[in-house]
């Protein structure tokens, strides 16, 4: 007679409860950044056509989201701004400006919610007429590092005086976490702290994003500053420099294709990791839902719950607040 198993793991998958009792991995509404996006006008939601159920906010309604996510227990929130074009030019300027869409809107957020955490972003593509991060060589078209410091440090100094908790250099330049440092702390600004995206991957995945802010790059592409899909060393290099330089927290983004990447950063770190489960892995799952080709709403709380497996202590996600409903239903 053939033997029969002695290990049965299948024991301790036998009812919800015992599943339960040996969980190993948790979501809850604590573990995300919920990112917003911004527009101008009054009265103001705007869906973004290929983010299904996301939406570009004016200032008085951005506070009504808030507030109801609030309520779903989601405290962190990560802006980005889509801004006119007539705003844009080579040097950003419109982002150092403090009466502007930006500035004012991160204001009046923390003037209604102070207790709220607000993560600014910090790079130029917004605001930039070339939809680089950096400032471009007119002539060579190159981006330029080091006259890219010198506007993400006004940057971040325009933010932190709005009331940023969080500054989160998505940028890429070589160099910006210290400076950014720097900049903060002789300013007086030495309790905000910086998430920076240490390891960003120039990747496919942005796309719904820069549909939703129109910031795309007009010429050429990001890979001179973004990393290289196929690496993963590199990442920890990036580490290893964002370490030394100051970060309070770091990033891998995207996360879904870059979930080994998350592991060897919590690996190798000992500050908190987060993970950017970008737009076009949210327009993914949306597509497929709507299809009828996928549960959206299971997809949705695996993918959440595999980026937090893999090592993320928090997540930015467009399924903040889908995900805080369901949460909360249990
Ligand atoms: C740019 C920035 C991007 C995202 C966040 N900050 C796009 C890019 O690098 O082109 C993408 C986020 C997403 O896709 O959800 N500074």
């Amino acid at each position: 007679m053939p033997q029969l198993p002695i290990h049965r793991p299948r024991r301790n998958r036998k009812s919800q409860v015992i599943r339960d009792m040996v969980q190993e991995t948790r979501l809850t509404a604590h573990d995300f950044i919920f990112p917003l996006f911004l527009i101008e006008g009054q009265n103001q939601h705007v869906e973004v056509k290929s983010m299904p159920g996301i939406f570009r906010f004016s200032t008085d309604r951005i506070i009504d989201e808030i507030g109801q996510c609030v309520e779903l227990g989601i405290n962190s929130f990560a802006p980005f701004p889509s801004i006119n074009d007539g705003l844009k030019d080579r040097l950003a300027r419109e982002s150092a400006n403090p009466d502007g869409l930006y500035l004012k809107t991160v204001a009046d957020i923390k003037r209604q919610f102070p207790d709220v955490v607000l993560m600014t972003d910090v790079a130029m593509d917004p605001y930039s007429s070339d939809g680089h991060d950096g400032v471009v060589d007119a002539e060579s078209g190159d981006i330029l590092n080091d006259a890219t410091l010198e506007v993400l440090g006004q940057m971040a100094l325009a933010q932190a005086r709005a009331g940023a908790d969080i500054i989160g250099p998505s940028d890429m330049m070589d160099g910006r976490v210290a400076w950014i440092r720097e900049v903060l702390d002789s300013n007086a600004f030495g309790h905000v702290s910086i998430m920076s995206y240490t390891a960003k991957y120039a990747s496919a995945f942005y796309g719904p994003f820069r549909d939703a802010l129109d910031s795309a790059p007009k010429k050429g592409d990001k890979k001179s500053y973004q990393m290289n899909p196929a690496n993963r060393r590199e990442a920890l290099r990036e580490l290893a420099l964002d370490e030394q330089e100051g970060a309070d927290m770091v990033m891998v983004k995207p996360a879904l294709s870059y979930l080994d990447v998350i592991m060897d950063v919590k690996n190798h770190t000992n500050l908190p990791v987060t993970a950017y489960n970008v737009s076009g892995e949210y327009a993914m799952v949306k597509a497929a839902a709507q299809q009828g080709w996928l549960d959206g709403e299971k997809t949705m709380m695996e993918v959440l719950l595999s980026i937090k497996r893999a090592g993320a202590d928090a997540i930015l996600t467009y399924f903040a607040k889908e995900a805080a409903e369901v949460l909360r239903r249990g």
